[in-house]
């Protein structure tokens, strides 16, 4: 899995957007060709689909959940997660949308994940649960760069994150695990929102490492960018900047709670440019 450091960039497409990103966004699904297929239904299959329909009706009640199903080499591994700040509403819709669709993009692949900005699905034929992974990821990001009169926002962008990350460590069995919402203002000018969170079952050493890598990526390919978000097997971590024409910020934010734009990941509402990286699975 060393080789995995090895990227291939898929795909890189520039999109425009003209409108709002809707919040269940698709971003990207990955099919793993080197996992093998499997025959339509023999066991395997209808585990498969009795793991991805039991994930949907869970994703009404929790924003996590794991479950195996089967035996021997008809096992299956399988999770949904949805980010922190969505509602039970919003996550089920999210993980319901995902299942099937991965059912369709995935067909009789063995091991699958996808990605939303409001959740991600995956299963497999192997125990990954408490693996640290990196790869496969994709990230988003606004095309606008954050004005000049942000001064030193990329070392900034950074040390705040940090500290959100080292802070959200703290937090792996709170309700809403690993999760952390921040936003501070910065010279009166602009706040930063900053959001990082791990898949539950990670320990608190490997989630901090995860989301230090994922920082890591996020901002060599989008520091200088108005927002972005990265979503790997085990972590995401994003950021969005506003102006202060906001009213006051309320108090800092704490982990579970909302800012005020904490239900709204993305700038809505203005013509957005977003580029797309996929990076691929490997060893294809
Ligand atoms: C894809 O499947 C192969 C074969 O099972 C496995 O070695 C590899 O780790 C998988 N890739 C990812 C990214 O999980
Ligand atoms: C696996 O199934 C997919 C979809 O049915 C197909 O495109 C692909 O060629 C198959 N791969 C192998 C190794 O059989
Ligand atoms: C799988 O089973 C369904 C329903 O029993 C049937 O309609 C379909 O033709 C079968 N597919 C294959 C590939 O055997
Ligand atoms: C999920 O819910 C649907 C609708 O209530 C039900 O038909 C289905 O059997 C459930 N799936 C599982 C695996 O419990
Ligand atoms: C989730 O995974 C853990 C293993 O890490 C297991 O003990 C637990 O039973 C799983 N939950 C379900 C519902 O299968
Ligand atoms: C859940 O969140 C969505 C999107 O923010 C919102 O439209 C919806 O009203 C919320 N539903 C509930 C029950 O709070
Ligand atoms: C699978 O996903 C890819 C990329 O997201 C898309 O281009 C393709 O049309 C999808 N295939 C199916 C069968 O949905
Ligand atoms: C942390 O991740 C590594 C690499 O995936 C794994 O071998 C190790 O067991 C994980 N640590 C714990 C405590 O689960």
């Amino acid at each position: 899995m060393e080789a995995t450091k090895k990227l291939f960039v898929l795909l890189c497409l520039f999109l425009t957007i003209n409108q709002a990103i809707s919040e269940s966004e698709h971003m990207a699904t990955f099919c793993n060709e080197s996992s093998g297929n499997f025959t339509s239904n023999t066991t395997y299959n209808k585990n498969l689909n009795t793991l991805l329909s039991t994930l949907s009706n869970q994703s009404s009640f929790a924003n996590y959940y794991n479950l195996t199903t089967g035996l021997a080499s008809d096992t299956v591994h399988g999770m949904f997660l949805c980010t922190g700040d969505v509602n039970r509403t919003t996550c089920n819709a999210c993980v319901k949308k995902a299942t099937i669709e991965i059912t369709k993009n995935c067909t009789n692949h063995r091991e699958a994940i996808i990605y939303y900005f409001d959740c991600m699905v995956r299963y497999s034929d192997k125990f990954f649960l408490t693996t640290l992974e990196t790869k496969p990821s994709i990230w988003w990001s606004s095309h606008d760069l954050v004005p000049k009169s942000y001064g030193k926002f990329g070392q900034r962008l950074s040390e705040k994150m940090g500290e959100v990350i080292v802070r959200s460590s703290l937090l792996s069995s709170s309700f809403s695990p690993y999760y952390l919402m921040d936003t501070t203002r910065f010279d009166n000018l602009y706040d930063l929102e900053s959001i990082v969170q791990c898949s539950p079952h990670l320990d608190p050493t490997n989630c901090t490492t995860c989301l230090k890598l994922a920082l890591q990526e996020l901002t060599d390919c989008c520091g200088d960018q108005v927002w972005a978000f990265i979503f790997t097997p085990k972590c995401l971590v994003s950021f969005d900047t506003s102006t202060s024409s906001l009213p006051p910020l309320p108090p800092p934010s704490r982990s579970g709670s909302f800012s005020i734009r904490g239900n709204n990941k993305i700038l809505g509402g203005m013509a957005l440019a977003v580029a797309v990286w996929v990076f691929a699975f490997l060893g294809l």
